[in-house]
């Protein structure tokens, strides 16, 4: 993974057809999708339930590019190792999933994958600031975690606005993950996000049997990112 703060679409297969993982992550990549987002969700740490480390490996041959693994999941240590040697490129795991997030940190760099740190929408910016020389993505929360198509929380943009300035020079993307549309990209990009995660905004109207409406819909939310 080379280091650019070009605009990357990652599309959460959290939208996808479940019983069609692989078929959805070669359709999406055709249809010009950058990343490929998958959010690992415990049902304790968010009140939703997804897959695991064994999906993971299962899906990652049919993905060409970047495989970014979003962990809402507590605890995460013991887990990290088997999401490193399920192929993930990059691993985030939440600042409010356990006291210790410098060691997670560190485990997912020693694992030898990135380091992603997800905020939550009511965690301030500054809860990172002793982690950004150990972190090669900030993931910033503009829904609760837990569930897709809810709706954009307006209150982050200035976050990411924040985050940007505390970042610097630094070689760390931020990701934006939740109700981001063709309405919303432009407002995150503007702010300094390079990442944009799109669940319901990529998946709608599409299908593996029909999937020239994630194309349009990728196209859209990139177009309305030129800022
Ligand atoms: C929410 C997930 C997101 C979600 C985004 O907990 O982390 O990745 O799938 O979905 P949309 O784009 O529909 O808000
Ligand atoms: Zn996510």
């Amino acid at each position: 993974m080379t280091f650019s703060r070009s605009i990357k679409i990652a599309p959460s297969i959290l939208s996808a057809d479940f019983a069609n993982f692989g078929l959805e992550c070669e359709a999406i990549e055709a249809q010009g999708a950058d990343w490929v987002h998958v959010d690992v969700m415990d049902g304790h740490f968010v009140p939703n339930i997804t897959f695991g480390p064994a999906t993971c490996a299962a899906i990652r041959p049919h993905i060409k590019g970047v495989m970014d693994v979003h962990l809402m999941i507590a605890p995460v240590d013991p887990y990290i190792e088997a999401f490193a040697q399920a192929g993930a490129d990059v691993i985030t795991a939440h600042v409010e999933a356990g006291p210790h997030i410098h060691r997670t940190l560190q485990a997912i760099r020693g694992a030898g994958a990135k380091a992603g740190v997800a905020l939550n929408p009511g965690t301030p910016a500054e809860h990172i600031e002793y982690l950004l020389d150990m972190v090669d993505l900030v993931c910033v929360m503009t829904v609760n975690p837990g569930f897709g198509g809810q709706k954009f929380i307006h209150s982050q943009v200035e976050k990411v606005r924040k985050l940007r300035a505390m970042i610097g020079d630094r070689e760390i993307h931020i990701e934006i993950d939740g109700g981001v549309t063709p309405e919303t990209a432009p407002l995150v990009v503007a702010a300094g996000a390079d990442v944009l995660v799109a669940g319901s905004a990529v998946f709608k109207g599409g299908s593996v049997g029909n999937p020239s409406p994630y194309g349009e819909n990728i196209r859209a939310i990139r177009a309305a990112s030129k800022v």
